[in-house]
């Protein structure tokens, strides 16, 4: 009765009233699709390839839109951290374009200290070629920590930061940062807090207690909260 009543009170026909839905719907659709397809950082990276990080780290929108503020902070933050382990060696296994590296090392010579050895890996070729822009004075090595070994070499300073999470076969890495480090040395870890991430790039994700768990047979290990409480970082003293 109610509806009739309303009809007879407004007669106005609206033809363009489907067309306006149509038009909001579309609008939404494209801007849903961007959002998911689109070229971005983001879009590229959530395949989580080795084809995916050479195609960041060769584009320097892409880059660009990766190194935010926030990003390089979070670099000093954990370059602050990490500096007073430094030794005489640092390797950072997928170091990415070496941002992190240079902010420690600047760090150490802050402190008057200096670093003689500086290896830089990452499984993206591309990462390697922003590392040796950012950072000259490190060495560079293309590899796949999941598929090769250090043979051998160790390094005081063992860095990993937002790797880990990445990695199908977290605990071959676990094993093998262990191996790349000096008896004294020490290995500095970041993941994403694993509560709160849900990123679809990730294969990994680890409360601070599961990371605390995961990391215990690396050797002792301290876990805090960095970047603002979103970020875990570990320090692992294997011996
Ligand atoms: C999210 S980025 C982090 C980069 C850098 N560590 C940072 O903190 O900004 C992940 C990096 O790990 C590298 N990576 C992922 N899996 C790897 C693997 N199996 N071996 C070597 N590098 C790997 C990627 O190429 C990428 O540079």
């Amino acid at each position: 009765m109610r509806a009739t009543a309303k009809r007879s009170a407004d007669p106005t026909p609206r033809p363009w009233r489907p067309f306006v839905w149509l038009a909001t719907k579309w609008r939404e659709f494209r801007q849903e699709f961007h959002y998911r397809h689109g070229r971005s950082a983001r879009n590229v990276t959530r395949r989580n390839t080795r084809r995916a990080y050479e195609k960041l780290y060769a584009a320097d929108d892409l880059l660009a839109e990766y190194l935010v503020p926030e990003r390089l902070a979070f670099y000093e933050e954990v370059a602050a951290i990490a500096a007073p382990f430094a030794g005489r060696s640092v390797v950072d296994i997928g170091c990415g374009d070496g941002n992190l590296l240079r902010a420690l090392l600047d760090n150490v010579a802050r402190r008057g200290n200096s670093i003689e050895r500086v290896l830089a890996i990452d499984y993206a070729r591309s990462a390697l070629v922003r590392v040796g822009e950012v950072v000259p004075e490190a060495e560079q090595r293309v590899m796949d920590f999941l598929r090769g070994n250090l043979g051998g070499e160790r390094f005081d300073l063992v860095l990993c930061t937002e790797v880990l999470e990445h990695m199908p076969q977290p605990e071959v890495a676990r094993e093998r940062l262990v191996q790349a480090c000096t008896a004294n040395g020490t290995i500095v870890i970041t993941v994403p807090d694993g509560a709160v991430d849900v990123w679809e790039g990730h294969v990994n994700f680890w409360t601070e207690d599961q990371i605390r768990v995961f990391l215990a047979p690396a050797g002792e290990t301290t876990v805090r909260r960095i970047d603002g409480g979103s970020g875990l970082l570990a320090i692992v003293r294997p011996q």
